[in-house]
């Protein structure tokens, strides 16, 4: 299942210069590029005259992108500024030449799209004080997973499986039951949780940290925007004030594609040369964890919860409150209708995420319609129609 009216991690900052760059999100084409003050555009990527893709062509010193079938301009609003072939190339433009543009925003060493029509509702990109923060280190990784956004999101939140699939016990008598603990839900729409218990550092550079088995605590955070995971948890021990952070942000490419995005921070052993152990420590969870969600079914994950006949007690917080996001946003009316969507794309009805300029204006003038969703009243708008 995926979402409209969410900011996504499109693509970390450094890797849009000075050339397009094509972005599926969605299930959908985006062109990424910026324009000639340096601010990133997303727009739709598919040139509503001929088709062409948008990421093809070129960024143009006005800060527009050129097509690369005929070279036509749209700005950053998403609207053509010249067809070169006409008698005057910026006189007569068709109103309809234009394609959707969507909000970017530059933050943390990534370029945050805005996938929808409804701004004004969305949760907030979170805080992340930690980067501008001498204090702190970081790395970053980001990894493609051939899964659908809801396998990977739902073991990256699962804690219950991290003796289990990490080797990182929870100590007490039954080191692979968690501690007790409670999930509150936050004002913005996410939930955290606290975890205290005791585990051991069994391998590596961090063993110096700590004597074994000393209390931990992990505080984890859930953001609706990126469908965020944060992690904190105390590396030596509660009271020692040594921490490893975790960013992950998720942003599905299409129901079987997801990409994941990793922000590591350290506060301690701040060494340059200390970034390739941090690294190494958080990418084998990263990927213990891929290569389980890449194998779950169904391939496209179900729309209900899973499966609430056989959840556990302890599985029930963090899952229960994940659900209930998700139960939200499909209300909301920002699921797209999958089944929908498909027949569409396969009689050569190519959809677009509607942009903000749908709702300000009359969207009789564009060339491609919106995709599908599945109507707030929480039936399908197929069965609606
Ligand atoms: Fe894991």
């Amino acid at each position: 299942m995926l979402f409209t009216n969410i900011w996504y991690v499109a693509e970390a900052s450094d890797t849009i210069k000075d050339k397009p760059v094509k972005v599926k999100m969605l299930g959908r084409d985006f062109v990424l590029f910026r324009d000639q003050h340096g601010k990133a555009v997303c727009l739709s990527g598919v040139c509503p005259h001929r088709s062409a893709d948008l990421s093809q062509g070129k960024c143009e010193p006005d800060g527009t992108i050129g097509c690369p079938f005929h070279a036509w301009r749209f700005d950053q609003t998403g609207k053509c500024t010249k067809i070169p072939s006409n008698k005057d190339p910026v006189g007569e433009i068709p109103e309809a030449a234009r394609v959707d543009s969507y909000p970017t925003e530059e933050k943390y060493g990534y370029i945050w799209v805005f996938l929808g029509d409804d701004l004004e509702n969305a949760a907030p990109i979170l805080d992340m004080p930690e980067y501008t923060d001498s204090e702190w280190r970081h790395v970053t990784h980001v990894s493609t997973w051939n899964c659908n956004q809801h396998w990977a999101k739902q073991i990256d939140l699962d804690h219950v499986h991290l003796p289990i699939v990490h080797g990182i016990g929870f100590g007490g008598d039954n080191p692979v039951r968690p501690p007790d603990h409670t999930v509150d839900r936050r004002p913005d729409g996410g939930f955290e949780t606290l975890i205290v218990g005791k585990t051991d550092i069994t391998s590596g550079k961090w063993r110096e940290l700590r004597d074994t088995r000393s209390t931990v605590t992990s505080k984890f955070k859930f953001f609706v925007a990126g469908f965020t995971s944060r992690g904190k948890v105390a590396v030596g021990g509660a009271d020692a004030g040594v921490y490893n952070v975790f960013y992950q942000f998720t942003t599905p490419i299409d129901e079987e594609n997801t990409r994941m995005f990793y922000t590591f921070f350290r506060n301690f052993m701040m060494e340059p040369e200390n970034d390739i152990e941090h690294l190494r420590r958080n990418c084998r969870n990263v990927y213990q964890d891929k290569s389980l969600a890449e194998k779950m079914l169904p391939k496209r994950a179900p729309d209900v919860p899973v499966y609430p006949q056989i959840t556990a007690e302890l599985e029930d917080k963090l899952m229960g409150a994940y659900w209930e996001v998700l139960q939200r946003l499909r209300k909301n009316g920002w699921q797209i209708d999958r089944v929908q969507l498909d027949a569409l794309d396969k009689g050569g009805d190519y959809r677009v995420i509607p942009s903000p300029a749908r709702r300000a204006e009359d969207s009789g003038k564009w060339v491609f319609d919106e995709i599908p969703r599945i109507a707030s009243t929480g039936k399908s708008q197929r069965d609606v129609a």
